[in-house]
């Protein structure tokens, strides 16, 4: 049974500057909410207990987000805020909550790798901040189960655009039933004219411990770094992977079109500012002849 996340922070975060100068980009809210900690409660969904966030210097905000935070929760007490006193509480008791630090941005692949001492032999899932998963979607559960079916790494993946793939790992799959594959190989953003296929790797994974083996053999790969996909690309050689493919409810939080679009879609779909909020960008919509 699968128990621990690794999520890895590290990243600079040069996508959203100047917020993210003095910021880290997981600290960007949606609405009113951290991406970080809309990563974690989906990790909790699934079932995740333990928790492993990689960090990075000038990342301490994240730390403190999942921590307790005595002074505030006496304030909010005094003051009578009980509902804000309540989610206080639950943010630090959401999981088991660890941090641990890359030291050097070698990429994502060394990320990962710098989680093998927390993770210990275990399967594990690696979230991706970047990528958020709308909450209505049980994406990473799904994984999960055919992980219990088969006993092996799964990926996310899912169908884009031809010159999108170039943005992604490539998979090159051989369906074996719907929504799932097994992958013969994947590469890290290829031109889109070289892409094996269209079917881009989503950052939700569940792995067997011997990607930590392969990862030990990656070299640097695209952009001199040493990238997870190609270290899965080493690991399906040794044992089977899956593909688990899904269609909807994805946002590239990394990217400033998405975020805005994830923020506007979790606002309307709020309670709280939701029916004033929609009220308001019909109205917007129509103001600025915008249909
Ligand atoms: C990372 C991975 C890539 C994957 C993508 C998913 O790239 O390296 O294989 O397809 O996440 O979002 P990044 O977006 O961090 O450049």
């Amino acid at each position: 049974k699968v128990r621990k996340a690794v999520i890895p922070a590290a990243g600079l975060g040069t996508r959203f500057l100047p917020a993210t100068k003095a910021v880290p980009k997981e600290m960007l809210p949606l609405v009113d909410t951290p991406s970080i900690q809309l990563v974690v409660e989906e990790a909790v969904r699934a079932g995740l207990t333990d928790i492993l966030i990689i960090t990075a210097r000038g990342k301490g905000a994240i730390e403190d987000h999942f921590d307790r935070s005595p002074e505030l929760e006496a304030l909010l007490e005094s003051r009578g805020k009980y509902d804000e006193l309540k989610q206080i509480r639950a943010l630090s008791d959401l999981a088991q909550i660890h941090t641990v630090r890359q030291h050097e941005a070698l990429g994502l692949g060394h990320a990962v790798a710098v989680a093998e001492a927390h993770v210990a032999g275990e399967p594990f899932a690696v979230l991706l901040g970047d990528d958020l998963i709308h909450p209505s979607v049980p994406l990473l559960r799904e994984m999960l189960r055919v992980h219990e079916r088969y006993g092996r790494s799964v990926l996310a993946a899912q169908e884009v655009s031809r010159s999108e793939i170039s943005a992604y790992g490539a998979i090159t799959p051989e369906m074996i039933e719907e929504n799932l594959a097994k992958v013969r190989s994947v590469v890290e953003k290829p031109p889109a004219d070289e892409a094996p296929s269209n079917l881009a790797a989503i950052g939700r994974y569940v792995f067997t411990p011997e990607i930590f083996d392969a990862l030990r053999q990656t070299k640097p790969g695209h952009g001199g770094e040493i990238q997870l996909t190609d270290a899965i690309n080493l690991l399906a050689q040794e044992q089977a992977v899956y593909a688990f493919t899904f269609e909807h409810g994805r946002y590239d939080a990394g990217n400033k079109l998405d975020y805005l679009k994830a923020t506007v879609e979790l606002a309307i779909e709020r309670e709280d500012v939701g029916p004033t909020f929609s009220t308001w960008l019909a109205d917007f919509v129509q103001r600025k002849k915008l249909v």
